[in-house]
């Protein structure tokens, strides 16, 4: 008797070789341990042939791959964000878009504050005067901050990770907390966030602190430029955490530059990995290579959430955090199925 032909995956970046064992379990995999950046051409050329795609986020996912990959029934996306899918092309050509939401909600959230702390307080500019010898003696103004406990901290962008940042800001540094959000949280939510729902306008004017945890989207591009920044106070800090492209880069720099606001901490950027020049240069920002979500469990949870997405999909049609789940049993879907 033949064995029914496996279906194959592609893994397109480097991740947890216990994550390429398990996949090996149910398929022929094909990996990128080496971690070689594929280019549009090389990922669609890495693809033919395969039912099911892991991918990390940066990874583009439109029409054009759709077509041209005719077998792909499902890309695993292990990041909370999927701006890199085009989730109505995926959905009118019958492929599953899964992220990863939840696992990463609290460790993110830990972040938030690391960087906020480090921004506030001037943690990495005093660092790096210590490390280049300037540091003498004590001075009364010397790495003056701004306090994190009692102030108001602005949060734009409500989800499950705003929440989780406002417990925090709320119930551990004693902060006044306001949000915006495109809508407004239930009372019992905010009750239990300790947050008041205010207009964006509002928010930019009374926030000692502004952190952004908004999706990215044709919608939130530029949420905060040249004009959102000109309505802070000089005093006050911006977080993003989110995407690059929800803060205009190069405003932001001119406005870190004149001291319009007082710093910033970045984690995601414009057309990262690239970094806007002006941003390096600017002594009062702290800036990290998107590592919000970074530490051992969220990572595995991340990677086993994708992979358990693949699985669930190609074996039982069904996955756990399906993006457009009105995929499954759909005409488009099964077309694809019915092929090799
Ligand atoms: C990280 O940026 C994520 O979207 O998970």
């Amino acid at each position: 008797m033949t064995q029914a032909r496996r279906p194959k995956v592609v893994v397109c970046r480097a991740i947890f070789p216990a994550i390429i064992e398990g996949l090996r379990q149910h398929f022929e995999v094909v990996d990128n341990q080496a971690d070689v950046m594929w280019t549009r051409e090389q990922l669609v050329a890495h693809l033919q042939g395969c039912h099911g795609a892991f991918t990390t986020g940066g990874e583009r996912i439109d029409a054009g791959v759709l077509a041209a990959c005719p077998q792909l029934r499902v890309v695993a996306n292990m990041a909370v964000g999927y701006n890199n899918f085009d989730v109505p092309a995926m959905t009118a050509a019958g492929v599953l878009a899964t992220n990863a939401p939840g696992v990463l909600t609290e460790t993110t959230a830990d972040f938030g504050f690391a960087l906020l702390m480090a921004t506030a307080r001037r943690v990495t500019e005093s660092e790096h005067y210590l490390r280049a010898g300037h540091w003498t003696r004590w001075r009364y103004d010397m790495f003056i901050g701004a306090d994190v406990h009692g102030s108001t901290l602005g949060i734009i962008g409500m989800g499950r990770i705003g929440q989780a940042i406002a417990r925090r800001g709320h119930h551990g540094f004693g902060m006044r907390v306001v949000y915006h959000n495109r809508s407004k949280l239930d009372a019992a939510t905010e009750a239990a966030c300790g947050a008041s729902y205010v207009s964006k306008a509002e928010l930019l004017q009374s926030a000692d602190h502004v952190m952004l945890v908004v999706p990215y989207s044709a919608e939130s591009h530029h949420t905060i430029g040249a004009a959102e920044l000109a309505q802070m106070k000089p005093s006050a800090t911006l977080i993003n955490l989110a995407r690059g492209g929800i803060v205009d880069d190069a405003a932001l720099a001119a406005a870190l530059r004149a001291q319009t606001i007082a710093a910033a901490g970045l984690d995601v950027f414009e057309g990262e990995p690239k970094v806007h020049p002006d941003l390096l240069t600017v002594p009062n920002v702290v800036l990290t290579p998107h590592i919000a979500s970074a530490t051992t469990p969220t990572r595995m949870a991340m990677a086993s959430l994708a992979a358990d997405n693949l699985v669930g999909y190609l074996t039982a049609r069904q996955a756990k955090t399906p993006l457009n789940p009105e995929v499954i049993g759909s005409a488009a879907a099964q077309e694809r199925m019915a092929r090799a």
